[in-house]
């Protein structure tokens, strides 16, 4: 395939060089005449293990060029990678200005282009990124919409600095963001050959997942280095606590409490958060990142009762008070919090659990409940139906699969604000996802 590779910088010298080794046609272009002259000499722009001699070949045999010229590589190739820097602005903002450019560029050129031409856009840009702003770009300057004169792909990379080339042909997995129906096949085949499964998902989600990825390994990071020298001022071995914590690969490294959702809570997390933070105080350690994940679950609380406040109905059925399904567990549940926070600000809450049974509770578990919502049996029904009695709005924690017929076909008119994600519930009227 004849692929243009707009900004040569780590990723695209990565891209010109495998590509051109996978025998496609390639043509570097650059707004630095440095790098595009050291391209066309058949020298890599940056160092990495195995570029050079995959551009020296790539030279060398013909398949990659480079030029400054982005006319000349939109009239000599059927794709294009944009691959430009996205840095920060200095607000944290990012800056799209270099993809703006590129895009507004190669729109121009596709006006005077008979043949259909390929977007792809490797660079990292924010969610709605192609919808909002590069696909506009690119129909306003070329005066053609996407699908009848261009496509436009998502295809954002994970490759890592340092090990580029090997990363670029095992990378986890090949997403491809695509607009509704399209198969995403031209990108597929470019990458015949490359290991590792294709997706073909909405650009939102392509472009939110590269996100999501470069966060989740900063917050990785954060946590080993903080939590590691809290252990280390503590007198443990940390590589040592760490090589066993990540042996578990059931509920440490796994999809396991991965799922966006409602607050977490219960008897073990927010207490030995506390006492971890607790401990790295006397230890004089300084623990931001671990300081902020209880102020971050109490906001999520926060804001699902402002979810509910914005709706002014005074009645509320909640379903679920324990911290999850099938325990009657109440210490710490974050559910209690909204329920004792809605019963403060005035509003009536009807409650079902099929767990609880308040004369059943026992211990700190009763303890608990008795100093957090005193009166709790006369919230409480019996049946789920029951919650829904004069209640103008449905808040949903969690509810067990026998039961969530019987709710969705009682819910009527009133608002149902879905905490945990009940398929069943898509598509009511007054329907509020847990993201909101
Ligand atoms: N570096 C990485 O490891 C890595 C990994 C995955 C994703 N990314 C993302 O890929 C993108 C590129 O990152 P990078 O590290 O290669 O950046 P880089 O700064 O090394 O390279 C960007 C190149 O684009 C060129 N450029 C700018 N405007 C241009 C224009 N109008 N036309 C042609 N070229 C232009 C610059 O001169 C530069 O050579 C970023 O969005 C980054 O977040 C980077």
């Amino acid at each position: 395939m004849r692929i243009s590779v707009l900004g040569i910088g780590y990723v695209g010298a990565v891209s010109c060089g495998c590509l051109a080794a996978s025998g496609h046609d390639i043509v570097g272009v650059d707004v630095s005449p440095d790098k595009v002259a050291m391209l066309a000499r058949g020298q890599s722009p940056i160092v990495e293990d195995e570029i050079d001699r995959l551009i020296a070949e790539g030279v060398q045999g013909g398949r990659l060029r480079a030029t400054t010229d982005i006319a000349d590589a939109i009239a000599a190739t059927d794709i294009s990678f944009i691959s430009v820097g996205t840095p920060s602005e200095p607000g944290g903002g990012v800056n799209l200005r270099a993809v703006d450019e590129v895009a507004g560029q190669i729109g121009r050129e596709l006006r005077g282009k008979a043949a259909r031409h390929i977007v792809v856009m490797r660079s990292t840009v924010p969610p709605g990124a192609a919808e909002e702003r590069v696909i506009p770009i690119l129909e306003r300057e070329s005066g053609k919409r996407l699908g009848d004169g261009f496509g436009y792909y998502s295809n954002p990379e994970f490759l890592r600095e340092g090990s580029s080339v090997r990363d670029f042909y095992a990378p986890p997995y090949t997403l491809i963001g695509a607009a509704a129906g399209d198969d995403g096949a031209v990108v597929r085949e470019i990458y015949q050959g490359v290991g590792g499964e294709v997706h073909v998902v909405p650009y939102r989600v392509a472009e939110a997942a590269k996100y999501l990825a470069n966060a989740f390994h900063a917050v990785k990071l954060a946590f080993a280095n903080e939590s590691g020298a809290i252990l280390s001022a503590l007198g443990v071995d940390a590589r040592a606590a760490f090589r066993l914590f990540c042996e578990d690969r059931s509920l440490n490294i796994s999809p396991a409490y991965l799922t966006p959702g409602f607050a977490f809570g219960g008897s073990c997390l927010p207490k030995d958060i506390r006492s971890f933070l607790a401990l790295a105080e006397r230890a004089h350690v300084p623990a931001p990142f671990l300081g902020q994940v209880l102020p971050s679950n109490q906001a999520i609380i926060d804001r699902s009762f402002e979810a509910i406040a914005r709706h002014g109905r005074q009645t509320v059925a909640l379903f679920g008070l324990a911290f999850k399904h099938g325990t009657d567990d109440l210490r710490e549940s974050p559910y209690v919090l909204l329920a004792e926070k809605l019963i403060g600000k005035g509003y009536d809450v009807r409650i079902f659990d099929r767990s609880v049974q308040v004369a059943r509770l026992v211990g700190s578990n009763r303890a608990y409940i008795e100093r957090e919502i005193p009166h709790l049996e006369r919230l409480m029904v019996n049946e789920p139906v029951a919650a829904l009695e004069g209640a103008g709005m449905a808040v949903v924690g969690h509810l067990g699969r026998e039961d969530r017929a019987g709710v969705a076909a009682a819910m009527g008119d009133r608002r149902l604000l879905d905490l945990a994600g009940v398929p069943e519930f898509r598509g009511l009227p007054g329907y509020q996802g847990f993201c909101w």
